[in-house]
């Protein structure tokens, strides 16, 4: 049957989703940011909201994380870190979204002296209420900027044990290139002792052999990103037999030249190839749009078809890190939702 791109829309709209790629820190919406530069006393570097967003243009990983750094300076107090998690929880409920894996940065806010409990007892506090009050369940994922030492990545993950029970894993991010997984075995080895589940940014900007290395040495369940993968039929092989899910975020890779267009992604092509490929929004707040912006431009990029975007909600359930009980639920759900919208 031929669908109407109206009716596609729609269905991406009210589709049931889960998110499992997005930097609570990224979610920090200029408006946000200036108001709580103004209540902690801050001085910023841009003095408007349209200063701010002029200042959203990247021609690279790096240059976006400088200003993504500079932008957590606004968070302090623990009270900062809950309006930060509830604005992206109301968000993300709008956009019908079931369940979120959230990463955070501790090691933003730990180097300027936020201690790691005033974060995560922000954050999680959110997640709470969000049960009941959003209908929104969620994990969090404690990322190590690999930009830094691993013996400071090994002090955060100490710093996370009395915590250990708000945290379903530990991942991998800021500044990809010179900064492989290998660089961070043994701190993913002892997180992996100490209970959590891993995953890692690769394959980004970084070469393909970060991906293979994520999934020998660190041991990841998921990869994120890893949209290099295509340079190696090989490893798609392996990615699509073991399941790998990827989390991909489109218009974050065309914020950040990874790819030069929408057009140009190679979104379509991984689904087609049988992976399991989710859509995420990584840093909706600098890059223009939430997973249902990302679902909505892909769509109209790429030409998903209503079967592409049933898989791709379906693969971000089934890569999640619920029980096998809670994905059933979540899937049957879903399944209910495409019979009720054959349009
Ligand atoms: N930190 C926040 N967003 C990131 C991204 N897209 N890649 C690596 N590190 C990040
Ligand atoms: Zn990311």
């Amino acid at each position: 049957m031929k669908h109407q791109s109206s009716d596609l829309e729609q269905l991406i709209r009210d589709l049931p989703k889960a998110e499992l790629h997005v930097h609570i820190e990224g979610t920090l919406e200029p408006e946000l940011l200036c108001e709580m530069a103004r209540r902690n006393h801050l001085t910023l570097r841009f003095a408007t909201v349209g200063e701010l967003r002029q200042a959203y243009r990247f021609h690279n990983l790096q240059s976006f994380l400088d200003i993504y750094y500079e932008g957590t300076r606004a968070l302090l107090s623990e009270q900062d870190f809950f309006d930060l998690t509830w604005a992206y929880l109301e968000r993300a409920a709008q956009q019908h979204v079931r369940h979120a894996e959230i990463f955070f940065d501790p090691q933003a806010h730990t180097g300027r002296g936020i201690p790691f409990e005033t974060v995560i007892r922000g954050i999680h506090r959110a997640l709470e209420e969000a049960i009941p009050r959003l209908s929104i369940s969620s994990n969090l994922i404690m990322c190590f900027l690999r930009h830094l030492s691993a013996e400071a990545a090994m002090r955060t993950l100490e710093a996370s044990l009395p915590f250990k029970d708000w945290i379903a894993a530990v991942g991998l991010d800021s500044s990809e290139l010179g900064h492989p997984p290998e660089k961070f075995v043994t701190v993913f080895q002892r997180a992996r002792a100490a209970g959590y589940l891993t995953v890692a940014h690769a394959g980004e900007e970084g070469p393909l052999d970060y991906i293979r290395q994520a999934l020998d040495l660190l041991k990841v369940s998921r990869i994120d990103h890893g949209v290099r993968c295509l340079e190696d039929p090989e490893l798609v092989q392996r990615l699509a037999s073991e399941r790998i899910p990827l989390t991909v975020c489109p218009l974050s890779n065309v914020k950040l030249c990874v790819f030069k267009s929408l057009e140009d992604h190679n979104l379509k092509k991984l689904l087609d190839l049988g992976l399991c490929v989710t859509v995420n929004s990584d840093d909706p707040a600098y890059f223009g749009g939430y997973i249902t912006e990302n679902l909505l431009a892909s769509q109209k990029a790429l030409g998903l078809t209503r079967h592409d975007l049933y898989m791709l909600a379906k693969n971000a359930f089934e890569a999640s890190f619920l029980g096998a009980g809670e994905k059933q639920r979540f899937i049957a759900e879903l399944d209910r939702f495409m019979q009720a919208h054959l349009g």
